[in-house]
């Protein structure tokens, strides 16, 4: 049985904690935060085991997922450099397993893959993931990226990880910005908003309102989803020409609703990009 150790134990942490819930698996769990208050949370919650010493988390891993934000991650990967060569001491001394260069997937925003080696030098392995926090519906996308060291062994056991609660594809690191701000469910939620916000103003009860602005954008993409029909023949088959959905999405089109969401991609990549120097 792997164990695979979380460090960090917050939003997202939280969310793949309860995606690993509904799936089965056969993984051991253990998170390492700062916060005993968060830890004692989420041994309540999800059942998973927890440590509060970094040292003793790092030396049971398998793998480790660092979950901290992308300003934490200096503070962090020398203390795991130094709980990494405390372990290698201990294992020689004990004569006992592991021994090998522990592998690490960072979850960081925009930390790109050089960064994390160089702050950590050769005592880790490193792989980049983005999952979402809609994993913990058992339903998210996770991308992985690994640099050439990382052999064909360890990238299906980084695969699998997150196959066991979602989809996964695996890109390049230089599109892995590009995925990241595209990918955010953050995008559906304020598309629900502002679709909800304008229905309310046209006269719907705010639950009415909700309800015909999901179904409106759900079901939509997942007839898309479903993969039997092109997204240019869908939009042709829900807008009539000179209907309503017509004059509406040319009214959205005219009012720069393609050159806002470009807009929020720039600043999202920027903000990924300023994250690299952190
Ligand atoms: N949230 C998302 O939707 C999402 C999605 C994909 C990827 N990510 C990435 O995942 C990472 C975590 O995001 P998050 O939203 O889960 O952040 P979060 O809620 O702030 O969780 C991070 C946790 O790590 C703890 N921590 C920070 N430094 C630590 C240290 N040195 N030792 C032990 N614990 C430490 C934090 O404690 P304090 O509160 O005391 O700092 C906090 O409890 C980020 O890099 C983010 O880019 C997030």
């Amino acid at each position: 049985m792997s164990t695979i150790v979380f460090l960090g134990g917050g939003r997202i942490t939280s969310a793949m904690l309860a995606g690993l819930r509904l799936a089965s698996h056969d993984y051991r769990l253990l998170v390492h935060d700062r916060n005993p208050d968060k830890l004692r949370d989420l041994k309540k919650r999800y059942e998973v085991g927890v440590e509060s010493d970094l040292n003793n988390a790092v030396k049971q891993a398998d793998i480790m997922i660092v979950a901290v934000r992308p300003n934490s991650i200096r503070e962090l990967l020398p203390a795991i450099v130094n709980a990494v060569a405390k372990t290698s001491g201990q294992t020689k001394a004990n004569r006992s397993s592991r021994g090998r260069v522990p592998l690490a997937i960072s979850l960081a925003a925009g930390v790109p893959l050089r960064v994390l080696s160089k702050l950590t030098g050769a005592s880790v392995k490193w792989a980049r993931a983005m999952p979402s926090p809609v994993c913990r519906s058992g339903r998210g996308l996770t991308a992985i990226t690994f640099p050439r060291r990382v052999d064909a062994a360890d990238r299906q056991r980084v695969n699998n990880f997150f196959a066991s609660f979602g989809q996964v594809v695996e890109i390049s690191e230089n599109k892995f910005d590009a995925f990241t701000v595209t990918y955010s469910c953050s995008h559906g939620y304020h598309a629900l908003a502002s679709l909800a916000a304008a229905g309310q103003k046209a006269g719907l009860d705010r639950n009415t309102a909700l309800l015909a602005s999901a179904h409106a954008l759900a079901d939509g993409i997942i007839a898309w989803r479903e993969g039997h029909i092109s997204l240019e023949s869908l939009l042709e088959e829900a807008v009539t020409p000179g209907g309503i959905a017509a004059a509406t999405t040319s009214a959205m089109e005219a009012a720069g609703y393609g050159r806002a969401v470009r807009h929020g991609i720039d600043a999202g990549l920027q903000r990924a990009q300023a994250n690299a120097g952190k």
